[in-house]
């Protein structure tokens, strides 16, 4: 197994290119399932969960070709209708494929995915779209099992706005006969650019982007091209790479509006960021100050950034809350910032980060995917080495974070552990 190493104190310098996302990456694979032929998406990151996912499709009898950036889903095989557990416990985006295989083989027997790092992640809300989609729906075995003759349209009302849960009933509807409407859908950048992908397949869904998503289902879909959106967290987590270092870096190929709620509050705490169409300039400063946040679906602070938001909070001058909102025991990066020198203390779902002063480097251990971004970013401002192991958590959604941080100048490798 491989370990990172960084040696802190260097300011960012430079400029980074941010690679398509993974969570949009994601559900576009899986929607391919909702037709047969060859399928073709652009902009596709080099990432553990792409692999993932690959296997899960090939698993159900799809065939994919790749070449560079471009990857080829050819649905024409398609006959299985299972996600086994092997997939779907190292990456719970595996249910995605509930909704498209329900809609276009008529039965579905995917693994539930089980609690993760921080605590029980249900699926009950896909679950309940299912079935108010007219699905039989059963827990058997720790698995899924799901049936349905042609889907029907409906009404249904989430109770919070399940990203997850979103996407796999657009993708259900899309091939249901009528009309079905989600209330309180998740508003996310990825749900939209899911939205974009089923409309060029022929499907009709509209409102994506708004808490209302209506689609008109349709009898049949076709395969569809398209380029993957920009990562919004990935950006966001370059933006912060470029103020805790004090840096001045410029963060190529993202969409701005996207990291909105991430660029105010960055300069908030006293960090310059200037945007253009495609482009964002950080110029951090010493003086970073605290600035409490509150995770909240989008357009809110994302709790995909939290972790990288702490590790920027343990060098600002100040005491903040850090209160997460989404998911409950997101915080294991704590220890492990801890282990850095960072104050932090937790009470239920709040975070209050002191100043730490400085960090120091040491060894620490990647906890989950945007815990171990937190980490390599406390590592570049601390003094000495520290060295995170458990590096796959970061590879399931950085690509080459180790190459595109050294071409900001930062001192980093990988190394065999
Ligand atoms: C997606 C993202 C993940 C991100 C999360 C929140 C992908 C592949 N992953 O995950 O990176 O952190 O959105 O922005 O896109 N919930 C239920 N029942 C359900 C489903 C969800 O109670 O059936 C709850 C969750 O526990 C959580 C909240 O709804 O409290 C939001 O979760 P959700 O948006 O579904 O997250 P994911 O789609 O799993």
């Amino acid at each position: 197994m491989d370990k990172i190493v960084i040696k802190g104190g260097r300011k960012l310098k430079g400029s980074v290119r941010i690679g398509g996302a993974k969570n949009a990456v994601l559900p576009v694979m899986t929607a391919c399932l909702l037709t047969r032929g060859v399928s073709v998406i652009r902009n596709v990151p080099n990432l553990a969960d792409v692999m993932t996912m690959k296997a899960v499709l090939e698993g159900l009898g799809a065939r994919i070709s790749q070449r560079g950036r471009t990857i080829r889903v050819d649905t024409t095989s398609v006959e299985g209708h299972e996600a086994p557990y092997e997939l779907v416990r190292t990456m719970r985006a595996s249910a995605y494929v509930l909704g498209p295989l329900l809609a276009s083989v008529g039965k579905a027997r995917v693994s539930l995915p089980g609690g993760c790092a921080w605590g029980p992640r249900p699926v009950d809300l896909h679950i309940r779209a299912m079935h108010e989609l007219g699905a039989k729906v059963e827990i058997d075995h720790g698995y899924i099992m799901a049936t349905a003759g042609r889907l029907k349209g409906s009404t249904i009302r989430f109770s919070m706005p399940s990203v997850g849960a979103t996407g796999n009933t657009m993708m259900a509807a899309s091939r249901a006969k009528g009309k079905t409407v989600i209330a309180n859908a998740a508003r996310e950048p990825e749900i939209t650019a899911l939205a974009d992908f089923l409309n060029r397949m022929g499907g009709k869904v509209r409102g994506a982007g708004t808490e209302t998503i209506e689609i008109e289902g349709v009898d049949a879909l076709s395969p569809a091209e398209v380029k993957v959106i920009p990562d919004r967290i990935e950006a966001g987590t370059y933006m912060i790479a470029g103020a805790i270092t004090a840096g001045d870096i410029v963060v190529d190929n993202c969409v701005p509006e996207h990291v909105d709620a991430i660029t105010r509050k960055l300069r908030q705490c006293g960090v310059t960021v200037e945007t253009t169409r495609n482009r964002i300039h950080v110029k951090g400063s010493r003086k970073i100050q605290s600035v409490d946040v509150l995770t909240s679906p989008f357009p809110g602070f994302p709790t995909d950034m939290q972790a990288q938001y702490m590790a920027l909070m343990t060098v600002a001058r100040g005491v903040c809350v850090i209160s997460e909102t989404i998911f409950k025991d997101r915080f294991t990066h704590v220890p492990e910032l801890r282990r850095l020198g960072a104050d932090i203390k937790i009470e239920g779902n709040t975070a209050h980060v002191g100043y730490a002063g400085k960090l120091s480097g040491a060894p620490v251990m990647a906890t989950d995917l945007r815990a171990s971004a937190a980490l390599v970013l406390a590592g570049l401002v601390a003094a000495g080495e520290t060295h995170i192991s458990r590096v796959y958590h970061i590879d399931r959604g950085y690509e080459a974070i180790e190459e595109k941080m050294s071409g900001l100048r930062a001192d980093i490798s990988r190394v065999p552990e």
